[in-house]
């Protein structure tokens, strides 16, 4: 599959083969592309995953989990959970300061933007104005509140999620992301899983190869296109030609909506074999 085909076919599957395992290298591979691909300020990198093989649960120990989901239909028959945390310490101004030093010993930011070793730490130590061309790193990082940093990690950890489903529908699995929903279960998770006290809770993604047919029902519905996005200022739409579409429909990325014809039938077929009501 190439790119466009992958974004194409991404939905959030919610029926899994439940006797099929995933390959653990497919999972390493996944893994491999967020720590590569995602991008994020400062190259901070909050992101940090526990993969659970649900398995390899104790079924006491997978009853918790899953009711920390609401016992989730989708979350019973995956057979991979990932769960996402990001990590405040990676969004504090320190981390910022060593990273950025390491983009410019790199060659990844260039002096001539105004990056500097001693800008950098004026800038995030003492709060002075950053030379023109680099960012503004000293308005933005200087005494930086500790909250601001959480929601940074929180922020940039999400991207990563999305890059994750993106991986995973390219290994040819399925995927959906879900949340685990109220604090008294956070911390029930963050426990089991032993993550560290300060790790925020994102997002948790299930993995498994579809029951469903890969199209899931087929593509679900978008907002317009004009609604979404413009050109130079708000209100002023970002023209979409049409030939651009009909071109994004052979390679893949355009598919048919939801629902495909047979689509409820699949869904009936699905909870009988799963033994979901029907
Ligand atoms: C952060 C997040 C949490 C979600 N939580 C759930 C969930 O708890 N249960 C569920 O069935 N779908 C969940 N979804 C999936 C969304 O409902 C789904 O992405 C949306 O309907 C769009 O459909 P698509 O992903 O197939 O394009 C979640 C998606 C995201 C990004």
């Amino acid at each position: 599959m190439n790119f466009l085909q992958v974004c194409g076919l991404r939905r959030s599957i919610r029926f899994y083969k439940t006797w099929q395992p995933v390959e653990r290298e497919k999972i390493q591979r996944i893994l491999e592309v967020v720590r590569v691909t995602t991008t994020c300020p400062g190259n901070l990198q909050p992101w940090r995953a526990v993969v659970v093989e649900a398995n390899k649960l104790d079924p006491k120990d997978r009853e918790k989990l899953l009711a920390a989901d609401n016992h989730q239909g989708a979350h019973r028959t995956a057979p991979v959970w990932i769960y996402w945390f990001a990590d405040p310490e990676m969004g504090r101004p320190e981390t910022f300061q060593k990273r950025v030093h390491e983009l410019m010993d790199l060659g990844a930011l260039a002096s001539c933007h105004g990056w500097t070793h001693e800008a950098i730490n004026a800038s995030i130590e003492k709060g002075v104005r950053s030379p023109e061309g680099m960012p503004e790193i000293g308005g933005l990082l200087h005494n930086l509140p500790r909250e601001v940093s959480a929601i940074i990690a929180r922020g940039e950890t999400i991207g990563a999620c999305d890059v994750a489903c993106l991986a995973a529908v390219n290994e040819g699995l399925g995927t959906c992301l879900h949340m685990v929903a109220t604090m008294d279960k956070v911390a029930e998770v963050k426990k089991f899983l032993k993550v560290p006290e300060s790790w925020e809770a994102v997002w948790l993604q299930l993995v498994g190869y579809p029951a469903e047919e890969p199209e899931a029902g087929g593509q679900r519905p978008r907002l317009p296109f004009n609604e979404l996005f413009f050109d130079g200022a708000y209100g002023k739409p970002f023209p979409r030609d049409a030939a651009v579409v009909e071109q994004l429909k052979t390679e893949g990325l355009l598919r048919a909506p939801a629902p495909k014809p047979g689509r409820f039938d699949e869904i009936k077929h699905l909870a009988q074999m799963f033994g979901f009501p029907v």
